[in-house]
């Protein structure tokens, strides 16, 4: 949705450009959450009053505002302490300009600026109170209620700390929200919390860390309780007592850099040690200590936050050779597949361990039914193994968009296995449909790539697809490895299956030849591009298939439209006689899709009363098909594998088109138009 960065050197000397480049390297590197305009908040250049850039377009473009105006913010002064927070923006409420970009502030004077990701579903009526205590508003934004709200608090409470303004504004807010705010009253000082909104806080010290957790502290009045304060729980990092013979190194200074990020890669550069936030907790740095507070939810909350070391390299945040993180993602999947079945599948004597639901299973296998929920290419993965998991667990599995699921208020029953199924494990309608579906009893699995993320801590139990971070917001081996997870949890319900015995061998084997194969479907990448340049200048685009590569289908299309802006349809070829036959001539374009699986003849049968309309489709088939060859001038040959893997080859071929397509089409690669790579709103 939208990308949070802070950034606090707390007795940490930085040169102003040092911190302005740093906050702008943080939002480059979230930039895939959002990109239709940018902003950072930083101390003015005599250090009283907070100084705003904002800048709508990219991130490049707010870099390029801070050089020209670098002798106003003199970039040559060092400064001890100091916070900075910054934002890049896909705009919800008001069009992306200036004005509505982030920071928000709340006066003319920046005394509170905040920066937001969500929704805030109350604002209008925050806005008429505001409006009616004499605020004057100039955006279209949620987000500006936030930071006139915090000014109005401090007019009423000039007394409470800057922690406490924060938990009286979230409490009157409704919707969702990851928020850091800034004061001029405050100085050296960062808020940041969450509800709904992933956040975290990376820690950069010069020594070890004196402790490995930060206790949570409980409502309102933690900041008043003696026991709590100073240098007592609830504070990081904690100095040594005197005379200690501590193992810690004395932090003589507390030198300490605090990253505040919406996820993990922007600050991986900086340090691996994060502390990922839960709903409700409010983050305050005073000091350099970093309290967390918990608001609204006491009671069965666990006591402290873990420090967690990241195992993300930068190198895999990079884009290396490639030019576009979309085009190395897809190049990876050789790599991410093994690293998906890496630790879990054994190809020796044919076991599979899932170790994140292996004691679940038992509950599993005596449940009523299965159901797969995700939205876009993570629903594609569902209904690409639908099919699978019915043979395999004999259970009725249902396969739904997380969007659709709420709108129906679908039964749901304690018998129920509900999957979730999500690259960023952030995005709302699943996050929402998994509440949903905990809340009626059902156990709940989450299939997600981001360890911390909301899903995952949500979940009962789930499986981490392991396929490393995707910073391209078109998903690639995101979708392979939820593919290949699927797979293996339904070879686990089958493992006592006898007569499933062979079915399941060939599958394992397949799976272990999966990376070669996707190897030899790379290969065909110039083809790939010469036929991205017959097709670049259509208008549309038809994919055909059915049985286990009818999921190709919609997600080559998906992978078409978010790419390329040019309408595409996957298409189920048993409809074809159905209505969209009626679409095909020899001027529309066509792909389909006819693997020599159990639905061969009906493929051949749809590819027949394409041709009879003057369709010239091109062909996605088996190699060494010379029959299915026959029927046109243009063709991919693709390994054979196993019918319920066949789509994760076939898949490949279509991704590698769209990202064609888009590079000749002058479309950018990894940022298209109106989209964001995480949707946290409805
Ligand atoms: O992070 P998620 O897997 O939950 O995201 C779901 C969809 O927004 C996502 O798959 C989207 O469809 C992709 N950008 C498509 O390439």
């Amino acid at each position: 949705m939208c990308g949070i960065f802070a950034y606090l050197n707390y007795l940490t000397p930085k040169k102003r450009e040092e911190i302005l480049e740093l906050l702008v390297n943080g939002l480059k590197r979230l930039e895939y959450r959002g990109y239709d305009s940018a902003g950072v908040a930083v101390d003015s250049a005599e250090a009283k009053d907070i100084s705003i850039i904002k800048k709508s377009g990219k991130v490049a473009l707010l870099a390029e505002e801070i050089k020209n105006r670098s002798d106003e913010l003199n970039m040559g002064v060092t400064v001890d302490v100091h916070c900075g927070i910054a934002h890049t923006r896909w705009a919800t409420h008001g069009v992306p300009n200036e004005i509505n970009s982030h920071p928000q502030r709340s006066d003319l004077q920046n005394s509170f600026v905040v920066v937001h990701n969500g929704i805030i579903t109350n604002y209008k009526e925050v806005k008429v109170f505001l409006e009616k205590k004499g605020h004057h508003f100039e955006s279209d934004t949620d987000t500006e209620i936030i930071a006139k709200l915090i000014y109005h608090f401090h007019q009423q409470h000039p007394n409470f700390s800057f922690r406490e303004l924060v938990e009286h504004v979230v409490q009157q807010l409704e919707g969702a929200y990851a928020l850091c705010f800034k004061s001029k009253y405050f100085p050296g000082e960062c808020v940041a919390t969450r509800r709904g909104s992933p956040l975290l806080v990376g820690i950069k010290t010069r020594t070890r860390l004196a402790t490995d957790h930060v206790p949570i502290l409980y409502g309102k009045d933690a900041d008043s309780n003696p026991e709590h304060r100073p240098h007592g729980r609830g504070e990081f990092p904690t100095l040594p007592r005197t005379g200690s013979t501590s193992e810690f190194e004395p932090l003589e200074d507390k030198q300490v850099e605090y990253f505040f990020a919406s996820d993990a890669s922007a600050i991986i550069e900086h340090t691996n040690r994060v502390i990922y936030f839960e709903d409700d907790d409010v983050a305050a740095v005073k000091n350099g200590s970093l309290s967390i507070h918990r608001i609204r939810r006491a009671g069965d909350d666990p006591q402290k936050r873990e420090i967690t070391t990241l195992k993300m390299e930068l190198q895999q945040i990079m884009k290396g050779n490639y030019d576009f993180f979309m085009q190395k993602e897809i190049f990876e999947q050789p790599e991410s597949v093994i690293n998906t079945m890496r630790g879990r599948l054994n190809f020796e004597n044919g076991t599979v361990t899932l170790g994140g639901i292996k004691d679940y299973i038992p509950e599993i296998k005596r449940c009523r039914r299965l159901m797969l929920i995700g939205c876009g290419t993570s629903y594609h993965s569902a209904i690409a193994t639908r099919q699978l998991l019915e043979e395999l667990t004999e259970l009725p599995v249902m396969v739904e968009l997380a969007s659709d699921f709420l709108d129906r208020t679908t039964p749901v029953f304690r018998d129920d296995v509900c999957f979730f199924i999500s690259q960023s494990g952030e995005t709302a309608d699943t996050l929402m449909a998994l509440r949903y579906c905990k809340l009626r009893g059902a156990l709940i699995v989450g299939i997600t790539n981001t360890v911390g993320s909301s899903i995952c801590r949500e979940s009962h139990c789930g499986v981490h697809i392991n396929a490393g971070p995707e910073i391209g917001v078109a998903s690639t081996k995101a979708y392979t490895s939820q593919f290949i997870s699927l797979v293996m949890f339904a070879l686990v319900m089958s493992e006592d299956r006898l007569s499933l015995r062979q079915r399941r061998q060939e599958i394992i084997d397949g799976l272990k030849n999966l990376q070669n194969q996707i190897r030899d479907v790379l290969k065909l990448d110039n083809k790939v591009k010469s036929l991205a340049e017959d097709l670049y200048k259509k208008k549309s685009l038809l994919i055909m298939g059915r049985g286990y590569n009818f999921a190709t289908c919609l997600e080559g299309a998906l992978k078409v439209k978010e790419l390329t802006y040019m309408h595409s349809e996957g298409i189920m070829a048993g409809e074809l006689k159905h209505g969209p036959l009626a679409l095909v001539d020899e001027t529309m374009p066509v792909m389909m899709i006819i693997m020599r699986d159990p639905v061969y003849t009906k493929c051949m049968n749809a590819l027949q009363q394409v041709t009879a309309r003057e369709g010239k489709p091109i062909l996605i088939c088996e190699e060494n098909d010379k029959e299915t060859i026959s029927y046109s001038q243009k063709y991919l040959e693709i390994p054979r594998t196993v019918d319920c893997l066949q789509g994760i080859l076939t898949v490949i071929p279509m991704q590698l088109l769209s990202f064609h397509i888009a590079v000749l089409k002058g479309c950018n690669v990894d940022c298209p138009r109106n989209l964001a790579k995480s949707v946290t709103v409805e």
